[in-house]
């Protein structure tokens, strides 16, 4: 067996708990969910136990904490040691390496105070939220004893997975040209606007936030990172000159997802996460956020256009409102295409043709590889990430370079920013000057 790892936990998100802390734990039973007081999420692979363990929460919501610390309690499990002074956290713990998951703008002081220290960081994405934050932790990075890893997961999908087998084989030639079309749905889309996601201070935009998923993507498609970008963005769908602005119960975004739990029923209904635990700190039941509040600073529909210095040209856009939820990519080569459409309506249906991938030679036959996603979160792509980060790189993760370094991370940070960058001041953003 591998020596354990002992890892502290840097924010006790939704996010960490699904992906880092119930793994960890081995509570992977579904089941343990529904039962009172219990948390359970993942599948029977998916225990990470053998590998880690959890020795320290950092988290600002002391509540939050005592609240899952009592829900192991209610297991016969022993409760995780709290603190919320990280540095105090660092000196009497010493733990083998930091699990960044809190909010995206706090992640810049978890990885550098882990690097001071010579102490390995898994960082959530966005790496951090500016271009210029990325830079630090580059330098820090190099001075450190510590390394940097960034849950750049999107790449861990099925079928992204073979985009790239079949560019990497040179199926169709150099990368000529990449249209991506995203898609959010108008419930999921609608959430980041009820969340800390929605002020570019807390999550440097959805640019940053969301869109360094997809830009870290397509540039490890590409095999490349790009050399300049251009882009505009606005907010049309949210915010307070919404053109859907209504009283909650006339809302159309509130009526689309009644139901389906993306909105809390009520203004004043304390808010908890998908386990039913609460954030009393980060959101306080007497300060109730919604979709149309004047505070959302950021935009919610952006396009992108890229050069990268082998050539290829890169299309990208997306909006937060639409009535289905995934993408349309075409990356078309000097000797043939790849033609992709991921996606389902807002109900959960697969649009005929979804995942698909159509691989068409210039000069000779058209295919069509069927792709089938695997079980665990987001299509199979997270249990396979964490197999990397806990266990050691498979095989096929070192062929393909699937483990996002610090420098791609950073890429795609750059990206976002240099797209807020570029739709205010009209003018492509130079990236590698952005990170030099
Ligand atoms: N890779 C993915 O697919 C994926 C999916 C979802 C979220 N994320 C990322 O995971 C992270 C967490 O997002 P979430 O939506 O699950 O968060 P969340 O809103 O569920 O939880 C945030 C947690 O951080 C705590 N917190 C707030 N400020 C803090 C601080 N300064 N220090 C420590 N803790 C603090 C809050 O009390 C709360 O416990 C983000 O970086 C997000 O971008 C990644």
């Amino acid at each position: 067996m591998p020596a354990i790892r002992r890892y502290a936990v840097c924010g006790l998100s939704a996010r960490g708990l699904a992906s880092f802390v119930l793994p960890i734990l081995g509570l992977t039973d579904r089941t343990d969910r529904t039962a009172e007081g219990g948390f359970g999420y993942g599948s029977d692979e998916d225990d990470l136990s053998g590998y880690a363990e959890v020795v320290a929460i950092v988290d600002t919501d002391a509540d939050r904490v005592t609240e899952f610390n009592r829900s192991l309690e209610a297991l016969g499990r022993a409760p995780i040691p709290f603190f919320a002074e990280y540095e105090e956290m660092l000196k009497t713990v010493v733990p083998d390496a930091v699990i960044v998951t809190s909010p995206d703008h706090t992640h810049e002081q978890y990885i550098h105070g882990a690097l001071r220290h010579d102490i390995d960081v898994i960082t959530e994405k966005p790496m951090v939220t500016t271009a210029a934050a990325a830079r630090e932790v580059l330098a820090a990075e190099r001075a450190s004893g510590g390394s940097v890893q960034v849950t750049h997961n999107l790449r861990y999908a099925a079928a992204h997975r073979e985009v790239k087998r079949l560019i990497q084989a040179g199926t169709i030639g150099r990368v000529a040209r990449v249209v991506m079309d995203y898609h959010v749905d108008l419930r999921h889309g609608a959430s980041y606007f009820l969340r800390w996601n929605r002020r570019r201070a807390l999550s440097g935009g959805l640019q940053v936030h969301k869109s360094s998923h997809h830009f870290d993507l397509l540039n490890w498609w590409i095999g490349e990172t790009p050399e300049e970008l251009f882009g505009y963005g606005a907010l049309n769908y949210y915010g307070p000159s919404s053109p859907h602005r209504a009283q909650r119960a006339e809302d159309p975004y509130f009526l689309a997802q009644q139901g389906s739990g993306v909105f809390p029923d009520e203004d004043s209904a304390p808010r908890a996460d998908l386990f039913g635990l609460h954030y009393p700190d980060q959101y306080p039941a007497d300060r109730p956020l919604y979709i149309y509040d004047a505070e959302i600073d950021i935009e919610d529909t952006y396009s992108a256009v890229a050069r990268y210095p082998g050539g290829a040209i890169l299309s990208y856009s997306i909006d937060f409102s639409s009535t289905w939820e995934g993408f349309r990519l075409s990356i078309a080569g000097t000797h043939g295409s790849i033609d992709l459409l991921h996606g389902r309506t807002v109900d959960g249906a697969a649009l005929p043709g979804s995942d698909r991938i159509t691989v068409a030679e210039l000069f000779g036959p058209t295919r069509v590889v069927e792709v089938t996603a695997e079980a665990g979160g987001h299509g199979g792509a997270d249990p396979l990430m964490r197999h990397d980060l806990f266990a050691g790189p498979s095989p096929e993760s070192v062929a393909l370079g699937l483990m996002a370094t610090s420098t791609e991370a950073a890429y795609a940070v750059a990206m976002g920013d240099a797209l807020i960058q570029s739709s205010t001041t009209h003018r492509p953003v130079n990236l590698p000057h952005l990170l030099a």
